[in-house]
């Protein structure tokens, strides 16, 4: 079936919905995942089958179509017919997975190894794949091997940012304005291993920085919502229960033999303060992972700079102030002055 006549056949037998808009519920649901449609390569053969669910009002019934069979190339007709209509995700099945995964890897392998692709095509291509891998990983833990697709992902940039280092003006450009839980944890990673080739780490401390940066909020999905979203001042006790998301990350993990031991010091750590008053565990500077030190440093930079329900962005200089005056006593002083330094290049 060509993508043309899935979509006429999608406008027959009911409409296309935007799960997130329209609150469909559907059973179902939970054996699909969303792609985000610009991840998907138009004129391209796709490893696996995409859908788009169409719902029809009046049964209330939710139904799967095919849009591009497994194998089949995704024509740019269907793209751009999805595209034209804000449709922002297409559907893959839970079992392809594995497919989809070796999709994207792939994908950007392809991309950072052509030489006809630009810098800025590079790095888009490793943010979205990484995108992939955090919204899979967020949206179901209990997948433990996606976190070895996570640390091939993070290998791949690491050995990308050694050869043709990147400047953090460049990655930053390109980094969402507003913040959510899963562009913060990629932002993260990819400043911080941006510094980490700054500092001359190894591709292995680079590669554990990345996977254990990109994981380092996952125990905030056990957390409240509203508490996460509230824009106001958090009471002490809704400040304890958002206290615990770094120990909720690192026990989860702990039982998954692809997290790197330096990867889980950051998911425990990266709250902790040199002068001892962070959380959970009140270590000092030098009981802190070095990695942990570093990845406290690049989460608060990437926090203040994006914007939140109840404050805007603070520009590159005003959030160093900020961290330099009021939050000084928190860092590593030599690992925060070389970040001062690298932002600066
Ligand atoms: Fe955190
Ligand atoms: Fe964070």
């Amino acid at each position: 079936m060509t993508g043309i006549q899935a979509a006429h056949i999608m406008r027959e037998r009911g409409r296309f919905v935007s799960l997130s808009e329209n609150q469909v519920h559907d059973a179902s649901l939970e054996d699909y995942i969303p792609i985000d449609l610009k991840k998907i390569l138009p004129d391209r053969p796709v490893a696996f089958s995409l859908y788009y669910p169409v719902y029809t009002a009046s049964k209330k019934e939710l139904t799967f179509s095919t849009i591009a069979g497994e194998g089949e190339v995704f024509k740019r007709e269907m793209w751009q017919f999805l595209a034209k209509r804000g449709i922002a995700s297409v559907y893959a099945h839970k079992s392809s997975l594995t497919a989809m995964t070796t999709y994207f890897e792939e994908l950007t392998r392809c991309c950072i190894d052509s030489s006809e692709t630009s810098l800025e095509e590079k790095t888009q291509s490793m943010y979205r794949h990484a995108e992939f891998l955090v919204e899979t990983i967020f949206r179901d833990p209990e997948m433990g091997h996606i976190i070895g697709d996570a640390s091939r992902w993070a290998g791949m940039v690491g050995e990308f940012f050694q050869k043709d280092p990147v400047t953090p003006a460049y990655l930053c450009r390109m980094f969402a304005k507003d913040y959510t839980t899963f562009t913060h944890s990629i932002q993260v990673s990819l400043l911080g291993m941006a510094f980490g080739t700054h500092l001359a780490w190894g591709v292995e401390e680079i590669s554990d920085f990345g996977v254990g940066s990109l994981l380092h909020d996952l125990g905030k999905i056990w957390i409240d919502n509203h508490i996460l979203k509230k824009p106001g001042t958090l009471t002490q006790d809704e400040l304890s229960h958002v206290r615990r998301h770094p120990r909720l990350g690192h026990d989860h993990l702990r039982g998954i033999s692809a997290v790197p031991p330096r990867a889980l010091e950051i998911v425990l750590q990266h709250h902790e303060n040199s002068d001892g008053s962070g959380y959970p565990l009140g270590l000092v500077e030098k009981e802190i992972a070095p990695l942990a030190r570093v990845a406290h440093i690049v989460d608060c930079y990437d926090a203040l700079t994006t914007k939140r329900p109840y404050k805007g962005p603070l520009t590159p200089y005003r959030a160093l102030r900020l961290m330099h005056e009021g939050m000084r006593e928190s860092f590593d002083s030599r690992f925060f002055s070389r970040f001062i330094d690298f932002l600066g290049k």
